[in-house]
């Protein structure tokens, strides 16, 4: 089966592509590196010994996305591409809707015009919204708080009703909760442009001596400590999860919901206590006010992809605090560390 990855030299799409090669799949990426490098994709194949096309395409070009389309028969796609930043969404949301909503109706006109059958969406437990009650189960009931998640939820929609109109078409819609970690070889993780949003990048970089010190944001929600809770969630099991939903939903026309976590949550003080066990490293952090937009918890009931999928998460906290540091020590400054 030939799969194409779009933004598979990401974070997450890169993880996939490993996954998906070492199961012996097919796979075409296609990413205009906007967010991304093309030295991720050397370490895909550095890896997994294995080559595959790559195309440096922006989904907002029809014609040149045809062309991958043209020159591969694709049997499956895994669509990873977009922007993902919360903060930034609110700041530019046209670019966002634009980006997002119009590259996904670009691939779907192109899937439709060659008879593409079969996709898998990356969702996000955003589009929960605000969740009444923890564990969330996929029948929550949705809702979105800033315009990334709205595009999301969107797509969601869009897949919904193009999968209505079309009785041959199958489209899963993964949940994921807070994917960290990296691969095992220290050679491939997460490599956020500019200062991190996202709280384990933030604490890698002050493990390492980027950054000075971390900013909790807040001490005084209904929690055990006060801060934050969240599923944090390895990237390499998420990668596997993708392999577990193109096994069970490819040729099975519908659409197919999953939530992809652990269904355990870790408050910010217990994920700086674990990095500090991990890197060996003190991770200085102060208190501050509450981060606009956010929740107390939001931890996964992730119980469905178990029963149908025979998908589990399998990585602990300790490993993907290991596996994090691992990749931030060897690489302080990214992909960009070995290009230099
Ligand atoms: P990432 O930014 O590392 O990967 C996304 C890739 O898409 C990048 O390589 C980028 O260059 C590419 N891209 C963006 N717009 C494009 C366009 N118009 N044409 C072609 N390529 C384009 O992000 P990630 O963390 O790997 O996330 C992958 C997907 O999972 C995204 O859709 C994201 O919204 C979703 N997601 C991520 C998280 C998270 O915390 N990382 C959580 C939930 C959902
Ligand atoms: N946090 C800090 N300091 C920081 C960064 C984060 O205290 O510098 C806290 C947050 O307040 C939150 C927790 O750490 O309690 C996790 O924050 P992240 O920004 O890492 O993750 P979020 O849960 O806010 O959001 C992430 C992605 C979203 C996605 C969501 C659910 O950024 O895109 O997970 O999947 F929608």
């Amino acid at each position: 089966m030939n799969i194409l990855v779009t933004g598979g030299a990401g974070y997450i799409g890169s993880h996939t592509c490993v996954e998906l090669l070492n199961a012996g799949y097919d796979i075409v990426v296609l990413d205009n590196l906007s967010n991304s490098c093309e030295k991720a994709l050397d370490v895909v194949r550095e890896i997994t010994g294995r080559d595959f096309p790559f195309y440096k395409v922006d989904m907002l070009d029809i014609n040149e996305m045809e062309k991958v389309f043209k020159e591969n028969k694709i049997d499956s796609v895994i669509h990873f591409a977009g922007l993902k930043a919360v903060g930034e969404s609110t700041q530019i949301p046209v670019r966002y809707y634009h980006n997002n909503i119009t590259g996904t109706l670009n691939l779907l006109m192109l899937m439709e015009k060659y008879d593409v059958n079969n996709i898998v969406f990356s969702s996000s437990a955003t589009v929960y919204g605000m969740p009444e009650t923890v564990p969330i189960t996929e029948d929550f009931p949705l809702s979105t708080t800033n315009p990334y998640g709205s595009t999301k939820l969107m797509i969601e929609n869009i897949l919904t009703d193009t999968v209505k109109a079309n009785p041959k078409l199958s489209a899963a819609l993964l949940r994921y909760f807070n994917p960290i970690g990296a691969h095992k070889s220290g050679k491939m993780g997460e490599d956020p442009k500019g200062i991190p949003n996202n709280l384990l990048p933030y604490i890698a970089q002050v493990a390492v001596g980027k950054l000075k010190e971390l900013s909790v944001y807040g001490n005084d929600y209904d929690t055990a400590d006060g801060t934050g809770v969240r599923d944090y969630i390895h990237v390499v099991d998420l990668a596997l999860g993708h392999l577990k939903t193109v096994e069970h939903c490819t040729g099975k026309p519908g659409v197919h919901i999953y939530n992809l976590g652990t269904g355990k949550g870790y408050s910010v003080l217990e994920m700086v206590e674990a990095f500090k066990k991990a890197s060996g490293h003190d991770i200085p952090y102060k208190i501050t006010g509450r981060r606009p937009g956010d929740i107390a918890e939001c931890y996964a009931n992730a119980k469905k992809a178990e029963k149908e999928l025979g998908w589990k998460a399998q990585r602990g906290i300790e490993e993907m605090c290991e596996d994090s540091w691992r990749w931030q020590k060897n690489n302080p400054d990214g992909y960009m560390t070995s290009a230099e």
